[in-house]
């Protein structure tokens, strides 16, 4: 993979813990543990090639819907996860942010994310984006929301509203250039968005691994990574 053909930013929609665990007669959270570890490799690797933004979607709007018992685990692999990666992260110049309505978060993990966030602030060589409690059509309405209210107050006019005034009120514009998805992961074989990064995947590579998201190695990834070397992007040009 030439520094070319290597995308800015790549998104991952992990799936299939659930399944990879009850398919080996284990409990769903152990998917989860699992699956955890694969994050922890996903970000190295992807750090070490010069991807210059990992957003990660570990928590969706709709994922309040599962029992308390599967929300509490996920809180505290988080949790383990920051305490755990939080100096090879800095090591590795790695910026964390967080995209969702995450203040919905218990407050212990809430606590752990903005210490981590503050510690990682100045990392300059890669985003590493936790999407969490994440809906795209809940940031698409606050975005509308945020315009409306500059709108009321007189700072906007509504024929000077461009596609620049909205990306500037996305979650995601802290990323600045590479705010747009270039590829787009999603294991476990389900092929939709479920509600992620919906405008800014507007020109985004797709790509579909059976993998299911314990399963994910690096290999895996790489083999992703030269499906998506392989493709051609028009952008409506020819
Ligand atoms: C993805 O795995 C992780 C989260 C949504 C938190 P799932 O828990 O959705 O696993 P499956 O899709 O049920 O196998
Ligand atoms: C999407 O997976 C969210 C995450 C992977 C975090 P889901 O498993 O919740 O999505 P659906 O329900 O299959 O669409
Ligand atoms: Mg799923």
């Amino acid at each position: 993979m030439t520094a070319s053909n290597l995308p800015a930013h790549i998104a991952i929609i992990m799936d299939g813990n659930g399944r990879w665990a009850v398919s080996r007669g284990y409990p769903r959270f152990y998917g989860h543990i699992r699956g955890a570890a694969r994050v922890r490799e996903i970000v190295r690797e992807s750090r070490t090639l010069g991807v210059r933004a990992l957003t990660l979607y570990a928590f969706s709007t709709e994922n309040w819907k599962r029992p308390e018992e599967e929300l509490s685990v996920l809180w505290t692999l988080l949790r383990k996860y920051i305490r755990r990666e939080v100096a090879e992260l800095k090591r590795n110049g790695i910026r964390l942010r967080v995209i969702g309505e995450w203040t919905r978060l218990p407050e212990e993990a809430r606590r752990e994310l903005v210490a981590a966030m503050e510690t990682l602030a100045d990392g300059k060589e890669m985003d590493l984006v936790f999407a969490l409690s994440y809906g795209a059509r809940a940031e698409l309405t606050d975005a509308v929301r945020k315009i409306a209210s500059d709108c009321e107050r007189g700072i906007l006019k509504a024929d000077g509203i461009t596609e620049a005034t909205l990306e500037a009120r996305l979650w995601t514009s802290e990323l600045g250039d590479h705010s747009n998805v270039d590829f787009m992961i999603r294991t476990s074989g389900e092929q939709r968005l479920s509600n992620f990064l919906l405008w800014q995947c507007s020109y985004a590579e797709f790509d579909f691994p059976e993998t299911l998201w314990p399963d994910y190695t690096v290999g895996e990834f790489r083999k992703s990574l030269e499906r998506y070397g392989a493709r051609k992007r028009r952008f409506g040009g020819l």
